[in-house]
């Protein structure tokens, strides 16, 4: 959730740090903070809210002359003659422990002041710790659970901080991603890995390290991903790893395969508006190479591995959270009405406590934007750890759940910088089509059927284009509604989990209360919440609950309450009963997820702007949960 950045090499740290946490940004933001080591002090600034304050405070604290704008070079390169490396550490926090206030963000140091560290992740263990350092007499500053590393650092300190820090993190329980450094040994810097994404980026003549890759692209594509219990020392001339039972160990150099233009803005106000536009390409990036339309057949290159294992496959079990679990509902409806497969889908964070009974023939299929998510992984390796056959469909390679499946497929959709999940939805989506098409095709699914997906599959981004060109009359609809402060969303059997999507979008990004509910439950209590200000959301294409969807529509128009429809273009009809249409085209029913979800997405959007709200960065939120 925090973002991490650290800096050891030939050029200023400082520009690099801060271009770093901006691109970061998205994945915590109430306070952040620096620490830049010349082998002689620390220059350290900490500051509450968005980065821009940071470097604000930078420009006010900064010993340097011009001050500090952004971008350009920043001298707190070591002292001549010391043959040191320029250091730096900076961090982007989400409150866990303690409130988001200066003396809580991150770097924390010891009591000399000498040893800096950043962390992400959760010290569990941090009150016995904390207590047993105050015994000592050791001064603690925030309320974090964080500081404890540092002054653990310092209490075992032996003129090596590489080998204190492996002595310290057998002490810690919890997760953490931990970049740290001390002042007395200014040619290194150190990085610990614990469940809690870290990479390392090889550039000439300096190292990033960073939480997330966006942070690196600037500087290299040749990445380092850190196994949990890792523990890296990164010298000017060279990396030494090292696993958890302190043998070293040589690491794979990954080439990492997105661009910078892509983790850019390029014109749009907002990622989240550019996120949307992108879908007719993304669904098309997801889908490239993975079908043979004239057998009706998917081919998914990361599955042929387990290609005999599949084929056994009697349940699946999809767990995930938030957006990615509303896809995994639609997998569901997919998985069963097409392939014949028993489908279930969990919450990751109720999957990983409770006791689920899976047999050998069950697998778990994880979706995770990130693969990071905290739950996610967290209940991935409960089924890996019951030896049933794990699947994930993710977008960021190399990221840990990537890693931990026996399989997988990849999004290919880019990184997704707004907090609000849009492209790696319907990408989610159309990936649970192909895998329908795959194992349906395995058991009864005919020939005919499978070329008909395909072929509905291949049509879509063209009929996503279409659904675009309408967002002037999304955005005017947007304008009528946009000061209510309840939505109902409703739609049944595959639009059911696009009506929790849609209300999870609106109330994520405008803060506005929103519930999706299958259409059928509404008379069962929700409906006595209806009223003229109280509107609803009908995704009613034409399918085969059709008409049930308009039975619950008049439901809602004689209770005074006010309809906005998702409906199939050339649908007449609807109007009759709604107050509102946004047309979307026809498609196959299990398909028309991918195409309704979209006017809900740019409807929030909308919402969100003409709130005033910081659309990308809401309140409250980040992108990746990497905490419980
Ligand atoms: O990275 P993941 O797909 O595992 O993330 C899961 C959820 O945290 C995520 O979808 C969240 O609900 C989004 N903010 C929704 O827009």
């Amino acid at each position: 959730m925090c973002g991490i950045v650290g800096y050891i090499g030939e050029n200023d740290a400082l520009p690099i740090l801060i271009d770093g946490l901006k691109r970061l940004e998205y994945r915590g933001y109430d306070s952040s903070g620096i620490a830049v080591c010349d082998g002689d002090k620390v220059f350290s600034v900490k500051a509450v809210g968005k980065i821009a304050e940071l470097e604000k405070k930078i420009n006010e604290k900064n010993p340097l002359n011009p001050p500090f704008e952004g971008g350009q070079k920043i001298t707190l390169l070591p002292k001549e003659g010391e043959g040191g490396f320029n250091i730096g550490i900076a961090h982007t926090r989400w409150a866990t422990h303690g409130a988001p206030t200066e003396i809580n963000a991150h770097p924390h140091h010891d009591c000399t002041g000498k040893i800096w560290l950043v962390h992400n992740g959760i010290i569990e263990n941090y009150q016995q710790l904390k207590n047993h350092l105050l015994e000592k007499g050791h001064k603690f500053i925030s309320e974090t659970d964080t500081e404890v590393i540092a002054h653990l650092l310092e209490d075992l300190y032996d003129d090596n901080i590489t080998e204190t820090l492996k002595k310290v993190l057998k002490l810690v329980k919890g997760t953490y991603g931990l970049v740290a450094f001390h002042n007395d040994e200014p040619n290194k810097i150190l990085v610990a890995k614990e469940g809690s994404p870290l990479v390392i980026g090889l550039g000439e003549n300096e190292t990033i390290i960073a939480s997330d890759v966006s942070a690196i692209l600037r500087y290299t594509k040749q990445v380092i991903y850190l196994d949990d219990g890792e523990i890296a020392e990164i010298k000017g001339d060279g990396i030494k790893i090292y696993d958890a039972n302190d043998s070293e160990v040589d690491k794979k150099v990954n080439e990492i395969e997105w661009d910078m233009t892509q983790a850019e803005k390029q014109g749009y106000p907002h990622f989240m508006l550019k996120e949307i536009f992108e879908q007719p390409e993304t669904i098309i990036n997801s889908m490239r190479g993975r079908y043979i339309v004239e057998e009706g057949k998917a081919k998914l290159g990361g599955l042929d591995n387990i290609a005999d294992k599949i084929r056994d496959i009697e349940k699946i079990i999809i767990v995930a959270c938030g957006t990615a679990k509303h896809a995994g509902l639609v997998g569901e409806y997919m998985l069963e009405e097409y392939a014949g497969i028993p489908t279930e889908i969990e919450y990751a964070s109720e999957f990983r406590y409770r006791q689920p009974v899976i047999d050998k023939k069950t697998a778990v299929l994880v979706l995770s934007q990130s693969g990071e998510t905290a739950d996610t992984l967290a209940a991935l390796k409960e089924a890996k750890g019951k030896g049933v056959l794990t699947l994930g469909i993710v977008n960021v390679v190399g990221s840990s759940i990537a890693r931990e499946t026996d399989a997988g497929v990849y999004n290919h959709i880019g990184p997704e910088i707004a907090v609000a999940s849009t492209k790696a939805f319907t990408s989610q989506l159309t990936i649970l089509a192909l895998l329908t098409v795959l194992l349906g095709r395995q058991r009864n699914m005919s020939l005919v059927t499978g070329k008909r997906i395909i072929e509905e599959l291949q049509v879509l981004p063209e009929k996503i284009k279409k659904i675009l060109d309408t967002n002037e009359n999304i955005k005017k609809i947007s304008e009528k509604y946009f000061s209510m402060k309840n939505f109902a969303y409703l739609g049944r059997k595959y639009n059911n989990p696009v009506a929790q999507e849609g209300a999870l979008k609106l109330k994520e990004i405008s803060y506005i209360h929103a519930e999706g509910f299958a259409g059928g439950e509404m008379k069962h209590g929700p409906i006595a919440m209806i009223d003229e200000n109280f509107p609803s959301f009908f995704i009613s294409p034409r399918d085969s609950v059709y008409e049930k969807n308009i039975s619950n529509m008049q439901e809602i128009k004689a209770r005074n309450g006010k309809i906005i429809a998702i409906a199939t273009e050339g649908d007449e009809k609807i109007k009759e009963t709604a107050n509102d249409v946004i047309y979307i085209p026809k498609s196959l029913e299990m398909l028309t997820p991918i195409l309704a979800s979209i006017p809900l997405q740019l409807f929030a959007y909308h919402v969100a702007v003409l709130k005033g709200l910081d659309v990308d960065k809401p309140r409250n939120l980040a992108k990746s949960v990497t905490v419980e």
